[in-house]
């Protein structure tokens, strides 16, 4: 299941690019399904779970190449209408082709997603929202089977701004009868990258990135070619090594606008972070001040994808942080971990507090998730001695791309067996 080696006492030094962002071109994958043309799309980052939606394309009758970064989708033959059970369990995010699936075909039965290591992921908003646009959805024998002849343009209110949600009835609308309206739609940049890349295929939709979407049904689409936004979140992560580190690291491909959360945070526990037009530097040459509240929220409040990484600098930081996940149900899979090095934490529901201790010591750990995972990475690297994470294949590559790499021209001892 690959494992990475760390010794931990290098300070990181360096600069890095950050690759293009997972959570942006999976739905952009999806959406490739729409125009029945082609697409090009650059910067894709290489990650498992590319790959499963790329496999997954091939499977219902696309024709996908992926080289360099770039990655050229054909939608023109006609499409299956089935996505097989066992890609699904593999991935569970798979389920954003419904929207994609419905608004080319009218019709689609794929097999339930499943929860996954951070909770149950109910799709009831999802299923609310393509209900409201006319889908007859059948829930039986653990698929979800979904026909609707022409979907009609309706104004949904979401009763959380589920990003999954906002991004399927965004893909169903392209081909509505009418205008549909989404309110308390989630407004992370990765709404806004889908919108353009639907934009640029044709589609008509404004308001992404705030909490109404408007989506204008059309029938025309043409090829499009688009350039994924770069990865907030392995920035995000990039930037709490130098700072778990006491490093001094530049960021290079990176939307200084969609870090503000993350940077403001780090910046209370004393790192120095400038910004310039697509790159960074953070500076953090004492150690981490304890941030008193970490708490999550959805975009642009300070995003759950970032808490583990963010708890593990806590963990060596001078005072107690208290964070509250409150967007997911069970993420605190990394805390056992982080214990078995030496970290203090308590946790009590979505509650965690975190008393920073003198220093980390190498253990044998295991991630548990995918951000959990990088979160044990991190401690590895500023622990005494050496750390072996576990599972790296099954979840770290899921989201990070090579994230080895990226470390050792920073200057870490970290390798992966
Ligand atoms: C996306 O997941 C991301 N995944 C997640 O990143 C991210 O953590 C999450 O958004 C929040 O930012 C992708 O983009 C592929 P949600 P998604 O629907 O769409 C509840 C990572 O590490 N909910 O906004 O599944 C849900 O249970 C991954 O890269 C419902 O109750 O997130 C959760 O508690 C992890 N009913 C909350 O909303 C629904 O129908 C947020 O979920 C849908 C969601």
């Amino acid at each position: 299941m690959d494992r990475y080696i760390i010794v931990g006492g290098h300070r990181l030094e360096g600069d890095v690019r950050v690759d293009g962002s997972k959570n942006s071109v999976l739905p952009v994958l999806a959406a490739t399904i729409i125009n029945g043309k082609e697409s090009v799309i650059h910067n894709v980052p290489e990650l498992k779970d590319v790959d499963s939606l790329i496999g997954l394309l091939r499977t219902i009758g696309c024709k996908c190449l992926f080289e360099n970064n770039t990655l050229i989708v054909k939608s023109n033959n006609s499409l299956d209408t089935l996505i097989p059970e066992k890609p699904v369990r593999e991935m569970r995010s798979s389920i954003i082709l419904m929207g994609a699936m419905l608004a080319r075909n009218g019709k689609v039965k794929i097999s339930y997603p499943g929860g996954c290591e951070i909770g149950p992921r109910p799709i009831d908003i999802h299923l609310f929202g393509l209900r409201k646009m006319g889908t007859k959805i059948i829930e039986a024998h653990g698929y979800i089977s979904c026909e609707c002849d022409k979907l009609r343009g309706v104004e949904i209110n979401l009763d959380y701004p589920s990003v999954g949600a906002t991004e399927n009835i965004m893909l169903a609308a392209t081909t509505a009868e009418g205008v549909t309206i989404i309110q308390n739609a989630a407004k992370e940049p990765e709404i806004v990258d889908l919108q353009n890349f639907l934009n640029g295929m044709g589609a008509r939709i404004t308001g992404a990135g705030t909490s109404t979407v408007k989506i204008e049904g059309v029938k025309e689409f043409r090829d499009v070619e688009h350039t994924v936004i770069p990865d907030r979140i392995v920035a995000g992560t990039l930037m709490s090594a130098a700072a778990i580190t006491g490093g001094n690291v530049v960021l290079n491909n990176v939307i200084t606008d969609h870090l503000k959360s993350v940077s403001s945070k780090l910046s209370e526990t004393g790192c120095i972070i400038t910004e310039y037009q697509n790159s960074l530097q953070i500076m953090c040459n004492r150690k981490p001040k304890a941030a008193e509240v970490i708490k999550t929220l959805p975009y642009p409040g300070f995003a759950t994808d970032m808490q583990a990484q963010m708890m593990a600098v806590m963990t060596i930081a001078k005072g107690t942080s208290i964070f509250i996940e409150t967007v997911f149900e069970s993420r605190y899979k990394h805390v056992e971990e982080l214990m078995k090095m030496g970290a203090s934490i308590k946790v009590d529901g979505r509650t965690a507090i975190v008393r920073g201790v003198k220093k980390l010591t190498g253990a044998e750990v295991r991630a548990g998730d995918l951000r959990g995972g990088a979160a044990l990475v991190l401690a590895g690297l500023a622990a005494e001695g050496t750390t072996v994470v576990d599972n790296v294949k099954l979840h770290i590559d899921r989201g990070y791309d090579r994230l080895e790499n990226k470390l050792i021209k920073l200057g870490a001892d970290i390798h992966r067996v």
